[in-house]
């Protein structure tokens, strides 16, 4: 497990399935303004790529995100569109409704950037989110990403154009604060 300062970033467990299925992508609102697609529902038993992770897709890595005070399941982390000639990759997450705003969010980030920047020696990082989600964009920046533009009316979300934030981290310009880092 990866651990930051609050949270671990595991495997996916079979327990963890119905709890995100309900609580993340069942929310046709949440959904939609998460996944740049539109909303479907999830067939309990489906083999839904969100949700039951392929360890042989080399692209992407998936994680269940857990406290690290009682190990409850808090959401889901994503490293994907993983390119090993650029060394770059997009990261993702999405926590469940009651533990947003606990600093969680930041906490995530922070442990996404030292897999991608230590474990998998990539040298640069992106997020792409939208321009009206103020916890994703803050806890992007306080792990020291920077907004480099703006996609206007990129994405379609629940009967009208929004845009798109565009932020990127190099490897350089990473500062890791926490000093807790393993992976026990
Ligand atoms: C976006 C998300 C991952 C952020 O995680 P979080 O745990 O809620 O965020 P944090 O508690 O770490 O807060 C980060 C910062 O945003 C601020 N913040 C939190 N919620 C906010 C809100 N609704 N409006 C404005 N600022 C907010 C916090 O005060 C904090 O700022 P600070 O560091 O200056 O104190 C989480 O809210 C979430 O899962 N949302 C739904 C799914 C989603 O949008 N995923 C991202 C798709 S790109």
């Amino acid at each position: 497990m990866l651990r930051g300062d609050k949270v671990g970033l595991r495997a996916r467990h079979e327990d963890d399935i119905p709890i995100l299925r309900a609580e993340l992508y069942d929310d046709v609102v949440n959904s939609s303004r998460a996944e740049g697609g539109p909303w479907r529902p999830i067939t309990p038993g489906s083999k839904d790529p969100r949700l039951v992770v392929d360890d042989k897709e080399q692209g992407s890595v998936q994680f269940s995100v857990v406290e690290l005070d009682g190990g409850t399941l808090v959401g889901t982390a994503v490293l994907w569109g993983i390119d090993n000639h650029n060394r770059s990759a997009h990261i993702g997450l999405g926590l469940l409704p009651s533990s947003r705003g606990k600093g969680y969010g930041t906490d995530v980030v922070a442990v996404l950037c030292h897999y991608g920047f230590v474990v998998r020696g990539l040298q640069r990082l992106q997020i792409e989110t939208l321009s009206d989600n103020f916890a994703m964009l803050r806890s992007a920046e306080r792990n020291g990403f920077v907004r480099e533009g703006v996609l206007r009316s990129s994405a379609w979300v629940m009967g009208e154009f929004l845009d798109e934030v565009l932020l990127g981290l190099l490897a350089q310009d990473w500062k890791p604060e926490s000093k807790g880092w393993s992976a026990a």
